[in-house]
């Protein structure tokens, strides 16, 4: 419909991807064009697998459509750990009766661009290595692209590395491509999204809407909780992917700053942090809009209201 913003999510489901997924469906503010996936939280089968699940559960047939299976350069890492095997580990869910479309993620991303011209939003949520290579086969579609609004990276200390954030560390050329791309980036990194614990109110409000979409909803989120408590000492699991669906539905619930971030794809210690020149120091262009702040209770709040109009 002409009022609703066009995205094209591309996510690693993971359970705050399948959050992510169930906003942006329940939310007539976004025409979700397409789900493309990625490699990332689990192997590629498994992710697209969990975003088949995750639409179906909450009546959405969008499409899905594969995209990569390892990063461009460095070896693939995962987060069973944190997941689970099947990367949707908790809730029991149906195996999708529906399968992925043939068209690759990155065609589809290309002509989505191409065929609606400074309309469509690119939110990857996982390792960014379809956005990528989309800009790098047809780089006609950069300047196209109307915001690239991404879950990863930090400006503070990272989650996999004491330096690097999963999503960017999965594949930090990837990342340093989008970076340094020209393209209209928004960033929800660690600093941020650790301002959205799911903390049991939290888990109970969602709870509460009592729908089936909510009680999976909820089921995921006491699943990621144990690991964040088991791994970070946390009260509450991030809630990390959703920040980049709720900003295009509600950017009052955050703060952002302009500056500039420039990836290190140098393999050392710091390999795939994004370092973050909030002062401005080096003087460089500003290439990126940076989450400093986030409303938890607001973001919470319009979680809960929104996955309750699901089925
Ligand atoms: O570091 C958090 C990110 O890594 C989230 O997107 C989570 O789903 C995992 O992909
Ligand atoms: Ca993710």
């Amino acid at each position: 419909s002409p009022m609703s913003r066009k995205i094209i999510l591309d996510c690693d489901p993971g359970h705050d991807d399948a959050l992510a997924i169930m906003l942006a469906v329940a939310s007539p503010e976004l025409e979700l064009l397409g789900v493309t996936t990625t490699y990332g939280n689990v192997g590629l089968d498994d992710t697209t697998r969990n975003a088949l699940q995750i639409l179906e559960l909450c009546g959405s047939h969008v499409s899905v459509y594969r995209g990569a299976s390892l990063p461009l350069v460095r070896n693939r890492i995962s987060a069973e750990f944190v997941h689970g095997k099947s990367g949707l580990e908790g809730p029991a869910l149906p195996l999708p009766s529906r399968g992925a479309e043939t068209t690759r993620a990155t065609d589809f991303i290309i002509q989505s661009v191409l065929d609606h011209p400074h309309e469509v939003t690119l939110c990857p949520i996982g390792a960014m290595t379809n956005v990528a290579t989309a800009m790098r086969l047809e780089p006609r579609i950069v300047p196209l692209i109307a915001e690239v609004v991404l879950m990863g990276g930090g400006t503070e200390l990272g989650n996999w590395t004491p330096a690097a954030e999963f999503n960017i560390l999965c594949d930090p050329h990837a990342a340093h491509i989008i970076f340094s791309s020209s393209a209209n980036v928004t960033m929800f990194g660690l600093n941020a999204t650790h301002q959205a614990l799911a903390m049991s109110q939290h888990i109970a409000a969602i709870r509460a809407g009592g729908n089936r979409s909510s009680l999976v909803a909820a089921e995921l989120l006491e699943f990621f909780k144990v690991a964040y408590h088991q791994r970070y000492g946390y009260e509450g699991p991030a809630l990390h992917d959703p920040c980049v669906i709720a900003y295009l539905i509600q950017p009052d619930l955050f703060t952002l700053e302009g500056m500039n971030v420039t990836v290190d794809i140098n393999e050392g210690v710091s390999f795939g942090r994004t370092v973050c020149d909030i002062y401005n120091v080096l003087n460089l262009s500003e290439n990126a809009r940076v989450a400093m702040k986030v409303d938890a209770d607001g973001y919470f709040d319009l979680i809960a209201k929104r996955l309750a109009m699901l089925p």
